[in-house]
């Protein structure tokens, strides 16, 4: 593959950049991630997660069972700021933190 070949399309990170973290001494995911921003896109690595994992794999000689995804973060998915501040769409927020949270116009009693 072209050195200019991008992995993560989020953040716009080519194989050279993940290349030039790897020989910097990052070994992990997570590692290139800190370095790079590779994988914290909007998709949060959804897309690039094998690609990285391969690339890992061919450059460091590790098993690929030895290299995991990067970590998760919240929010897990794509939040408006709206349901943050507790306007109309805060069910979408409440649902990704507590299922059993109150439905809308029931009383929250905590
Ligand atoms: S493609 Fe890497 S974070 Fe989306």
């Amino acid at each position: 593959m072209d050195k200019s070949t991008i992995v993560c399309r989020c953040e716009e990170i080519n194989i050279d950049e993940i290349e030039s973290a790897i020989k910097m001494g990052a070994h992990t995911f997570d590692d290139i991630k800190r370095i790079t921003r590779c994988g914290m896109g909007p998709c949060q690595a959804k897309v690039c997660t094998n690609l990285m994992q391969r690339i890992i794999n061919e450059l460091t000689n590790k098993p690929l069972s030895d290299i995991g995804p990067s970590k998760m973060r919240m929010p897990l998915r794509i939040t408006r700021i709206g349901a943050l501040a507790g306007g109309k769409e805060s069910s979408s927020v409440i649902s990704v933190f507590n299922e059993s949270a109150p439905k809308e116009g029931e009383a929250n009693n905590d």
